[in-house]
Parts: structure tokens; C-alpha cells; sequence
């Protein structure tokens, strides 16, 4: 069976979590597309170029564990920019959409251009505020050296350079089911989004 789950939104929106949750309830396999980016972007702040730096992505790169901080994700952000960064990280992100057995791929650009045939689009957004406290307490947690106006600053300056952008800006698909997490407790924007996708898959019999 080939089932494409599409998650776009903001920065710590809930997607990450949202999509892991979707992805092992129904056995799918999941793709974090920020994480190819951030990969590229933590590359490119230790010298390399860019485009080079996309092209020979490798597992190792995701598997870093410094992908996680501001700077790297602004490094993302702005590498995400360029399309020629863009163009070579698109097959793998198709190839890993359309794979036998289901997908769950979150991003910005995942129901717009990486498969817009996508069974599911939801578009997963929050307010500023919300999402700044969440990614506060999430960097704090970890040890960062963050402080609430530093990261709040940070996520307003990657949303507007990712849905500004002429390549492949953030912005939901028209047939993307939006769900703002703002007042909704984790357990209860996974239940919806579950519920989503169960409502979209083929019923036994038909
Ligand atoms: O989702 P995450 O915050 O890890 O993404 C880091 C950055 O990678 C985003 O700010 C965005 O610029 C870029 N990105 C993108 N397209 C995707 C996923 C991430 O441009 N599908």
C-alpha cells in the first residue's frame, strides 16, 4: 500500500511530535525533511558550500546530535532558501514518500511540491507565543542557554524567511486540513490528527 502522510506548519508547531505519534500508531515510516535541512545547514557553518554540501548528504549527517540548536536551525533556514539546495534534496524526499507500506513526512513544503498527491495534508500551527514557550522549555530542558524574547525572536525571523521565500515558501496546501495546537494539550492534537488520517485510509470492502 502506498499512503503518503503530508505535515506541514511553523517551527515547533507540534509537527515533530504529531508525526512520530501518527507514523508508529500505524505503522508507517517517518521523515523528519527538517533534519536534511538542518543537516546541510550545520555543514555549511563549518566551511562547506551550500549546494556541495546537500548533494553528499549522507546518514551520518542526520545523525548528528548537535542538529538541535538555534543557530543550526537558522543556518537551515537559510540554506532552505537557496533552490538549487532544494532541487538536490527533492528525489529522496519523493522516493521516501511513495515507498511501499505508508509515510509520514513533516516539513514546510511536504503537501505543495514533495507529494502533492499526498492522501492526508494537515497543516499543524500554533501562535507565536505558544510556540515560543514550547521551544523555550523544550531548548531549556536540554541545558541551551536560551532565554523566552531570544527564542521567540528566532522563530518569528525562521517563519518569515521559510513562507517569504520564493522556493517552495511555507504555506498550506488548499486541501490541507489545518490544526492549531494553541489550546490543545499533545494528547489531544495526536488523537485529532489520528483521526484524521484514519477517516482518509481505504475502508476493508470497498
Ligand atoms: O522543521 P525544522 O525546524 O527542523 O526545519 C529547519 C528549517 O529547515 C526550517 O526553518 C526551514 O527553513 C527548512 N525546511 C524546509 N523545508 C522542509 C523542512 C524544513 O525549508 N520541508
Amino acid at each position: 500500500m502506498r499512503f503518503t502522510v503530508a505535515i506541514d506548519g511553523p517551527a515547533a508547531a507540534g509537527k515533530g511530535t504529531i508525526s512520530a505519534r501518527v507514523a508508529a500508531h500505524f505503522g508507517f515510516a517517518h521523515l523528519d525533511t527538517g533534519l536534511i535541512y538542518r543537516a546541510t545547514g550545520a555543514r555549511v557553518l563549518a566551511g562547506e558550500a551550500p549546494v556541495s554540501a546537500a548533494e553528499s548528504l549522507n546518514p551520518d549527517d542526520l545523525a548528528r546530535s548537535d542538529l538541535r540548536t538555534a543557530e543550526v536551525a537558522q543556518s537551515a533556514s537559510k540554506v532552505a532558501a537557496i533552490p538549487e539546495v532544494r532541487a538536490a534534496l527533492v528525489a529522496f524526499q519523493k522516493r521516501f514518500a511513495r515507498r511501499e507500506g505508508g509515510a509520514v513526512l513533516d516539513g514546510r513544503d511536504i503537501g505543495t511540491v514533495i507529494c502533492q498527491e499526498a492522501e492526508v495534508k494537515l497543516f499543524v500551527t500554533a501562535s507565536d507565543m505558544v510556540r515560543a514557550e514550547r521551544r523555550f522549555l523544550e531548548l531549556s530542558s536540554k541545558g541551551h542557554d536560551v532565554t523566552r524574547e531570544g527564542v521567540l525572536h528566532d522563530l518569528r525571523e525562521r517563519d518569515k524567511r521559510d513562507s517569504e521565500r520564493e522556493a517552495a515558501p511555507m504555506v498550506p496546501a488548499q486541501d490541507a486540513v489545518l490544526l492549531d495546537t494553541s489550546e490543545l494539550s499533545i494528547e489531544e492534537a495526536v488523537r485529532q490528527a489520528i483521526a484524521t488520517v484514519r477517516d482518509a485510509m481505504p475502508k476493508p470492502g470497498h
